[in-house]
């Protein structure tokens, strides 16, 4: 089988995961070419993972034929270079968000609708072990009739994060700051198990950083389809940081993903008859999440890896990229599962804006 010839676009942080996993899947893939404008970012990464350096997409196709574009570049440089990718016909990886609007992410759908070609928006911990479980136990009905969620990005980044690159902390290329940039996985896993977002409600604030434009801290109520109810708390002024956590909620049963890992699930089988419980609090002894992991976070699920290990996260959604590609899977994280994340918190900050609740159509 011939491999991929895939280019890579920003070689900054995030890029150098995807040089990891690109060697991995050194089978299928072949890095043929790093674009960046900063030419000695690009050289950096070439020189570890392969790959020609240019300083545009254009510059790169000109050289050579190109199948799969990876987007690294700051979130509102995303859709600008994913459409040129799909016009001269390459599948796209776009790393989270999408864009930082909704309307620039339907762009990018429309350019992928006409051209027929792949686009998933990196999600990584939607490939984790543990959302894998807790997703498999919604869709087999074992969390019963879900009724609420909650998302809790309890994070800190210190000034110097924010002053480590011009685009961090703007509104034209971060879209928006501890949703839109850190929390959005976290968001984005809420809407994986809460279905359609159609309502949300809440308020920002810059509670702790300066000369950033946008929020960081982010407090957040949204309705969603199925009429469950979801509370959001996003922030990078949560000092020393703490942690990133999940909480979805039935009528059958919970579960809770602390740090990518499944700390809690309690889930009743179809066949079995849920238990009268006339006042529940704590969970009781009821925890049945140390069937899939030990007492250190090691999955007891064959062909799975280590909750948190980001490496490994990034590698399963390639896998689901390269399986897309082939035909055999569909993808499971494109762009209209993920501009739901996108209009959740875009929405927030209208309703910051306008203190209403503002309706979604995503
Ligand atoms: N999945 C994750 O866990 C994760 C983690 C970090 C960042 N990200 C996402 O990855 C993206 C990049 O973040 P980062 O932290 O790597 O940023 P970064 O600033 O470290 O790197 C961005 C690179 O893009 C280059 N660049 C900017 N505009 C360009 C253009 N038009 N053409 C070519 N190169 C250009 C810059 O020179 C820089 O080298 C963001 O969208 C961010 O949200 C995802």
């Amino acid at each position: 089988m011939t491999r991929i010839r895939t280019a890579l676009v920003g070689a900054g942080v995030i890029a150098r995961q995807h040089g990891v996993v690109i060697d991995q899947l050194a089978d299928r893939l072949e890095l043929v070419a790093v674009v960046d404008r900063d030419a000695a970012k690009g050289q950096e990464l070439a020189a570890k993972h392969g790959g020609a350096v240019f300083a545009t997409l254009e510059e790169a196709f000109s050289a050579g034929p190109v199948e799969l574009v990876v987007v690294c570049t700051p979130t509102g440089a995303h859709g600008e270079i994913a459409i040129e990718a799909l016009e001269r016909g390459a599948h796209v990886i776009i790393e989270k968000p999408a864009e930082i609007t909704v309307e620039r992410a339907n762009r990018i759908l429309a350019v992928q609708e006409r051209t027929g070609r792949i686009v998933s928006v990196i999600s990584q911990h939607r490939f984790d072990p543990s959302t894998e479980i807790v997703l498999e136990k919604i869709r087999a009905g074992e969390l019963g009739r879900i009724t609420s969620g909650v998302a809790a990005i309890d994070w800190w980044r210190g000034q110097s994060y924010y002053d480590s690159g011009d685009w961090r902390g703007t509104w034209a290329l971060d879209g928006g700051g501890a949703l839109m940039n850190q929390g959005v996985h976290t968001v984005d896993l809420l809407v994986a198990a809460l279905g359609r977002p159609v309502e949300v409600f809440g308020y920002t604030a810059t509670n702790a950083h300066e000369r950033i434009e946008v929020e960081d801290v982010a407090a957040a109520v949204v309705r969603f389809e199925s009429g469950a109810l979801g509370v959001i708390h996003g922030s990078t002024a949560v000092y020393p940081g703490l942690v990133a956590r999940l909480q979805v909620h039935g009528d059958r049963g919970s579960a809770v993903i602390e740090n990518d890992k499944l700390t809690y699930l309690h889930a009743t089988p179809a066949d079995a008859e849920r238990a009268e419980i006339a006042m529940g609090a704590q969970g009781g002894d009821t925890n049945q999440a140390a069937q899939y992991f030990d007492a250190d976070g090691r999955p007891q699920v064959a062909g799975t890896s280590v909750p948190g290990a980001m490496g490994d996260a990034h590698l399963f959604q390639y896998r689901n990229v390269l399986a897309a590609i082939d035909g055999t899977e569909e993808v499971r994280v494109g762009i209209a599962e993920n501009r739901r994340a996108i209009a959740i918190i875009t929405g927030l900050y209208e309703s910051t804006r306008t203190g209403r609740p503002v309706a979604l159509e995503v």
